[in-house]
């Protein structure tokens, strides 16, 4: 299939997930939260970057009314490794208060990011919250966190593609791929 092969600017990026592939799992997990939250107001948290062009197709594949924040948080210094040190780099612009809030990140690695998430959206008075992750790496896990709904659970490798980086590049690939080269510099 064509979307098995890397695209031409991206030579070290091995495809893990393509397109078709990366839709048709979007499609089911929008259907399951469509159901799920069937007559309930739903607001929608996505957080940036990483999880921007993830929640950009998610929320088109659930088939309810629904509001769309968006929260900056920072959790890697540079390169492969986490610093531990997660930060809120722009809020929402609206309260969350007495929101039914569905947290969309890119990748659960530690559970550092989504732990600390969810512990400021208890103190913001949410009235509910569920995770949704494109991707688990649950080998990783420091904190014990929940995802209520998940894309695909990996290997510990890293990834990179559909808004995932490595030090802010390659977030456009159109695919999650695994770097297995050292980009040219
Ligand atoms: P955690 O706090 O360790 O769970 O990491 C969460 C964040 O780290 C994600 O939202 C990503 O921004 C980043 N991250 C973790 N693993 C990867 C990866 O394989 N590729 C790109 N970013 C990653």
């Amino acid at each position: 299939m064509a979307e098995d092969f890397p695209v031409s600017w991206a030579p070290g990026v091995r495809v893990l997930f393509g397109q078709a592939t990366l839709a048709a799992r979007v499609a089911e997990l929008g259907s399951r939260i469509g159901a799920d939250y069937a007559g309930q107001p739903l607001t929608v948290l996505c957080v940036l970057k990483g999880a921007s062009l993830f929640t950009a197709d998610l929320v088109r594949a659930i088939a309810l009314p629904l509001q769309l924040e968006f929260l900056g948080v920072a959790s890697y210094g540079s390169g492969t490794t986490s610093s531990g040190e997660v930060r809120i780099t722009s809020d929402t612009g609206t309260p969350l208060h007495d929101r039914d809030v569905l947290v969309v990140e890119d990748i659960v690695d530690t559970g550092l990011t989504l732990r600390f998430l969810l512990q400021a959206l208890a103190a913001r008075g949410c009235r509910s919250v569920r995770t949704c992750a494109l991707l688990d790496k649950p080998s990783r896990r420091v904190e014990p966190v929940t995802v209520d709904y998940t894309g695909f659970v990996v290997e510990d490798r890293f990834l990179v593609g559909y808004g995932l980086d490595l030090d802010e590049q390659w977030r456009n690939l159109p695919f999650v791929g695994v770097l297995e080269s050292a980009p040219p510099s």
